[in-house]
């Protein structure tokens, strides 16, 4: 028997998704701030109902180039009464504010900032006791689904006893670059030019950003509010000379690695410089990527990896908690 070629090659949409398609959904007033790698790659693939108001920039930018008014004043943007904030700023002062403005406001807050994410929980609370979404996804693992799938395994009730993680891509570009011979400051330059380090790498180099992360994992995992600033870390910067060099020599790989542990009620958290035999899951993972080990309290170990960074895998991580937010919120 032969099927009707447009069978073959145009199968029709699932009986869900035409009625998906049909659903009239509530648009959401939105604005983005911040439209540099991460932000301008949301702009790009911004959801329906989302209404794109306006857009936060420190510097102007010519009518037309975006598909909303480019603001450089807060203030002026706040007055488009946004109900959705999505933030895509450089961590620190500036994002923490706007961040605690976009509660006051009653706005629902999409992030890909751990920094504020892990520092401020009162925020989340804030917005989440009023009903409204604090996701930040993106914040940690880049498109790696890390949080997503730590609160499965909470929510399904195998728990987490452990989790073991390369947390950090530009400080294992940096380690592997070590490790192929190159100085430090020639690895740090390197992870410039590709477009991952910051101008000042200090809290990928001494931990902080992966205690940043840790904290989220620990709040999704178990509901515990740890101070990022309080995690023990080891540096970078301050690797003995030579270091680089053993490990290779005994087929090792340098790899900063986050671990958190609970037992009974106590929460360890730590931010070390390990040198991993190569079958280790977080020594096969390379440059920028990204790999964190989940172990369960019942059940089979979880390996999540992927891009720790970059405009495609970050931004699609965004778009997944802006889904998960029109899905409770808009319909
Ligand atoms: N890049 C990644 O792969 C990645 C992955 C996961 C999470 N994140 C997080 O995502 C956030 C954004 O990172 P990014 O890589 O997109 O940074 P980025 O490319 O440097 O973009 C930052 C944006 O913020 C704007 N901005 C900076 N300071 C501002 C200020 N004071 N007022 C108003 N606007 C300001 C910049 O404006 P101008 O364009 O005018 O300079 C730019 O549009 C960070 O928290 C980062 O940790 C990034």
């Amino acid at each position: 028997m032969t099927a009707p070629l447009k069978a073959l090659t145009q199968p029709e949409a699932s009986l869900e998704a035409r009625l998906a398609a049909r659903r009239v959904l509530r648009p959401l007033r939105t604005v983005v701030l911040g439209c540099g790698v991460v932000g301008g790659g949301v702009i790009e693939r911004l959801p329906r109902p989302l209404v794109l108001t306006g857009i936060l920039a420190r510097t102007p930018r010519p009518a037309g180039a975006f598909p909303a008014p480019v603001f450089t004043n807060a203030d002026a943007l706040f007055e488009t009464a946004p109900e959705l904030v999505i933030e895509a700023l450089p961590g620190g002062d500036e994002a923490e504010a706007l961040l605690a403005r976009a509660a006051g406001a009653g706005c629902h807050i999409v992030s890909a900032n751990k920094d504020v994410a892990a520092r401020r929980p009162d925020l989340i609370r804030a917005a989440r006791a009023q009903g409204r979404a604090f996701a930040y996804s993106a914040a940690v693992g880049g498109g790696a689904p890390v949080l997503e799938t730590v609160a499965r395994l909470a929510a399904s009730g195998a728990g987490v006893a452990r989790v073991r993680g390369v947390l950090n891509g530009t400080s294992n570009y940096v380690l592997d670059r070590l490790w192929e011979g190159d100085s430090l400051e020639a690895a740090i330059a390197g992870a410039q030019a590709a477009g991952f380090a910051e101008a000042d790498p200090s809290a990928d180099l001494d931990g902080l950003d992966a205690a940043n992360k840790l904290a989220l994992i620990a709040r999704e995992a178990w509901g515990a509010d740890l101070d990022p600033a309080a995690i023990k870390r080891e540096s970078i910067r301050e690797l003995p000379a030579g270091a680089a060099a053993a490990a290779r020599r005994q087929s090792r790989r340098l790899r900063q690695v986050g671990l958190l542990e609970r037992s009974g009620a106590r929460v360890t958290a730590q931010v070390r410089l390990e040198a991993l035999a190569e079958t280790d899951a977080l020594a096969r993972t390379r440059a920028e990527g990204n790999c964190v080990v989940l172990s369960p309290e019942r059940g089979a170990q979880v390996i999540v990896a992927g891009k720790g960074a970059g405009r495609a895998p970050t931004a699609a991580s965004i778009i997944g908690d802006l889904n998960r937010l029109i899905e409770a919120h808009c319909s």
